[in-house]
């Protein structure tokens, strides 16, 4: 019976306002919110990805993917900070799902969201690693290559082959630290986060001022590439089509502003700033990412950037004017990774606590430190599993499979605020997403098209894990849900 219960709204208040010592500690401001949104969005995203999306889908029209995929995430960002105000619990869109499309679609988003934190925090961090390395042999320190690479690599779309290194340890490393340091507490990882955050922001800051200055419009020119077929394989780049496959790419650079719900009992007052922080950190961020492409697209011709650290190259192509500030990128990027890493590794062990709170996991996954008010052993069990991940296997193989799996979060809740506002219109919603239901409506068809146009290997993958979540639903969860029990 009841695979779509719902958990009511007077249960969730009551665990939202819950003090006690399985509580988690309320000490972040809405600054800190902010600062953490933005710790996980900027990252390999733009210090990684946009190079490659402008060399290989729409060339300096790069700059209107990174509007498309905003737009989309514009209208899910409006959607989430709704449900955010509304429902302010650790969960998220696990929450959200239990209380408008009931317990199975809650535990498929939970189980989704595995496949954007942790997996998130993996494949950020296997980037990191690939700075961090180069850094160290700038310094004269270099890593031996056994030890800073995947031991696996992907060939194709998805043969893994022993590449004949070790492991990746400088990824297993920062995994791990991130982990012990989000156990100590939250109010000191948050510290830690404003400080890196601040070093990212200053150095995109002088990145896209520094850059203009540089600029050769003629690389502009023509901005939106003509279509260009690829005799052999027929695949065809650039164009308008280009600027679409572009967004599905650089989508993930855009992945994070969400983590902010997580946090949502352990802000002061989640109602007012949890939309702030979710928001802000969007707006700021998109506004970012626009003029960085405009920046790199401007300084080098777009087909130069199909590089692992395009930032770098375009910096380097302004000639010696510049030569300061692409040594400053690279430590921008290392701090700017490891913040992503250290968000995703917080939002996940939220969602966990959530999810064992309801019954849905084992109870140990809800344990909160007693000292530390931090969900410590699900932090840790998280930190594990990331650092092993990271450490064996390659970073495309990841990134992807996360961007599936955020934009079906997406989808869902720009759904979820469609549904709660006619099955219950008259709920008190601190923040309401304007324009209703054009914003969730466009939130589902952005997303979903951004989905559809991810490689059909990254769908099986996707089918493949919900596949495993069902089978451990149906095996544990629905059996020691405590609301399913409870109406027993
Ligand atoms: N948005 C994050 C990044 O680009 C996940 O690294």
């Amino acid at each position: 019976m009841g695979l779509l219960v719902k958990k009511p709204m007077n249960l969730l208040m009551q665990e939202a306002s819950a003090e006690g010592e399985h509580s988690l500690k309320r000490s972040l401001t809405a600054l800190n919110l902010t600062a953490l949104g933005i710790g996980a969005i900027i990252g390999a995203g733009i210090f990684v990805l946009t190079g490659t999306a402008a060399a290989n889908h729409a060339g300096p029209a790069i700059v209107l993917s990174f509007v498309f995929a905003g737009i989309g995430c514009a209208f899910a960002g409006l959607c989430y900070a709704e449900f955010a105000s509304m429902i302010p619990i650790a969960g998220s869109a696990y929450t959200y799902g239990y209380a408008t499309l009931g317990e199975f679609f809650a535990w498929i988003i939970g189980w989704d969201l595995i496949l954007e934190y942790l997996f998130a925090a993996s494949t950020v961090a296997v980037g990191w690693a690939g700075y961090f390395s180069r850094m160290m042999t700038l310094i004269g320190f270099p890593i031996p290559e056994a030890l800073a690479n995947a031991p696996y690599r992907i060939e194709g779309t998805h043969t893994l082959i022993r590449t004949g290194a070790i492991i990746n340890l400088p990824a297993v490393i920062l995994v791990l630290a991130l982990t012990a340091l989000l156990v100590v507490g939250i109010k000191e990882s948050a510290r830690f986060n404003n400080a890196i955050v601040a070093v990212k922001l200053i150095i995109v800051l002088l990145v896209i001022g520094f850059g203009f200055m540089f600029v050769n419009k003629a690389n502009w020119h023509p901005f939106i590439p003509p279509i260009e077929v690829d005799a052999a394989s027929g695949v065809s780049k650039f164009g308008w089509p280009g600027i679409f496959a572009g967004a599905g790419v650089i989508f993930f650079a855009y992945i994070g502003f969400d983590a902010v719900s997580t946090a949502a009992q352990e802000a002061k007052n989640p109602k007012r700033d949890l939309p702030i922080g979710i928001l802000a950190s969007l707006a700021i961020c998109t506004v970012l990412y626009i003029l960085m492409a405009l920046v790199m697209t401007g300084l080098t011709p777009f087909k130069t950037l199909n590089v692992a650290d395009p930032v770098y190259v375009a910096l380097d192509a302004a000639g010696p004017g510049l030569a300061w500030l692409k040594y400053l990128t690279t430590i921008g990027a290392i701090a700017g990774l490891a913040s992503v890493v250290l968000v995703m590794l917080m939002g996940q062990p939220r969602i966990f606590y959530a999810m064992s709170r309801d019954g849905l996991l084992p109870e140990m996954f809800g344990k909160v430190h007693p000292k530390f008010k931090t969900p410590y052993i699900a932090t840790i069990i998280t930190g594990l599993v990331a650092a092993g991940v990271a450490g064996a296997f390659p970073i495309g193989l990841l990134g992807e499979l996360v961007s599936i799996g955020t934009l079906l979060a997406f989808v869902i809740v720009c759904a979820g605020i469609l549904v709660l506002r006619y099955a219950q219109p008259d709920l008190h919603r601190p923040f309401r997403t304007p324009f209703v239901p054009f914003v969730p409506i466009g939130g589902v068809l952005v997303c979903g098209w951004l989905m559809w146009n991810l490689p059909r290997d990254t769908w099986l993958r996707l089918l493949i894990w919900m596949a495993l979540g069902l089978v451990i639903y149906f095996a544990y969860g629905r059996n020691h849900s405590k609301l399913q029990n409870a109406q027993r």
